[in-house]
């Protein structure tokens, strides 16, 4: 797949490569300027970004949010290889990006069996140009569709393979509708707390349902429509903050004790973004809580050596309290890991659950 499909027609003359190595320093790709490191920059284990801020910033200068990547080959492949579809099979891929991992999908299953959906006009024309310079017809061996792809391909359904390119908080259930029962999604699963995950979903006899388990670290750019961050919280000395107690849970305890605990955070409070801060200088501990619209709020701060952390909440839910609850559930539970895992996605919502659906 890599020597059929040449990753150098997917990137740009000029770009931003991030190599998915540790200590690997984020560097400027330039081909007239450098053309062997950008070619060892191409065929490097690493995210090239070719988009930021949905296209308004210049995605050489190392800053702006992300928006559009040539994913990093070992990261893509392991995506490609959980997906594992068969020759002749047709595949719905949610986020063309450059174009790449449609070309390869292609590559595989076959001329015409692939429909990938993007979201960015200017992003689907270029990974038309790039499928084309790599020896692929658009429209007639990859099908590009211009939408968001939270709503799929409904008139081209059922397919019996989705591939998801970009990060999902919801999965959304028209991904399992058009999905043949038996068929495969796979996904990087970003929740509001903790890690990213791979998740392999495979659609139920009633083509309604999907189940799936959480597989190894996941971290992309999210959907467009999913995409949040953390609410301005109120400040500490307002008067809005109407619940003041203190807490014997060391705060701590919330976030550093690993992606099992996480998990159960999540399932228990699915809508909750959680931020943590600690202040060098006196080792104070800061726990921010905020439901995604910031109507319900919660801070947790304590004191290097205190005994107890101060908790100011505010909004209709106490988030502390239910955190508190997601941990204890978490420990009376045995401490769960991550494997022991899963999420069900059906006409109702997402669930996650513990050992079985
Ligand atoms: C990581 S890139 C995809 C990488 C791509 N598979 C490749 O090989 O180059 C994610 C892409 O998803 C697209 N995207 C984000 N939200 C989307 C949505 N709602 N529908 C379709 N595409 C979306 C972004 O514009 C971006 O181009």
């Amino acid at each position: 797949m890599f020597h059929a499909v040449r990753r150098e027609h997917f990137v740009p003359e000029r770009a931003w490569c991030i190599p998915d190595t540790v200590g690997g320093v984020p560097f400027a790709m330039d081909r007239e300027a450098d053309p062997e490191r950008w070619l060892e920059a191409v065929y490097s284990d690493s995210a090239i970004i070719t988009q930021v801020d949905d296209g308004d910033g210049d995605p050489t200068g190392g800053t702006g949010r992300p928006s559009s990547s040539l994913s990093a080959p070992a990261v893509a492949v392991e995506f490609l290889e959980l997906l594992a579809p068969e020759p002749g099979e047709r595949v719905l891929e949610i986020g063309t990006g450059t174009g790449w991992t449609a070309g390869a999908l292609a590559h595989r299953t076959g001329a015409g069996t692939v429909t990938s959906i993007e979201v960015d006009s200017v992003v689907a024309a270029q990974a038309a140009a790039n499928l084309t310079a790599a020896g692929f017809v658009p429209e007639v061996d990859v099908r590009l569709v211009v939408g968001d792809g939270a709503a799929g391909d409904a008139e081209h359904a059922p397919y019996d393979r989705v591939h998801v390119a970009c990060g999902v908080t919801a999965v959304p259930h028209a991904w399992i509708e058009q999905t043949r029962p038996g068929g495969v999604i796979v996904l990087p699963w970003m929740p509001e707390h903790g890690d990213g995950r791979q998740v392999r979903l495979v659609v139920q006899a009633d083509g309604q349902t999907a189940h799936g388990r959480f597989g190894g670290l996941a971290s992309y750019m999210m959907l467009r429509g999913q995409r949040t961050r953390m609410p301005d919280l109120e400040p500490d000395d307002s008067d809005r903050w109407v619940g003041r107690s203190r807490t014997r849970t060391d705060p701590r305890a919330l976030v550093w004790d690993g992606s099992g605990q996480d998990l159960m955070v999540t399932a228990v409070m699915p809508d909750v973004i959680i931020g943590k801060r600690l202040d060098m200088r006196d080792g104070t501990f800061r726990l921010e809580l905020a439901t995604v619209d910031g109507t319900s709020q919660a801070v947790v701060e304590s004191r290097w050596g205190g005994a107890s952390a101060r908790v100011l909440q505010l909004g209709d839910r106490s988030l502390w309290d239910e955190a508190e609850a997601a941990r204890a559930r978490w420990l009376d539970a045995g401490r769960p890991d991550v494997a022991c895992y899963g999420i069900t996605v059906d006409a109702g919502g997402q669930r996650l659950w513990l050992d079985e659906p």
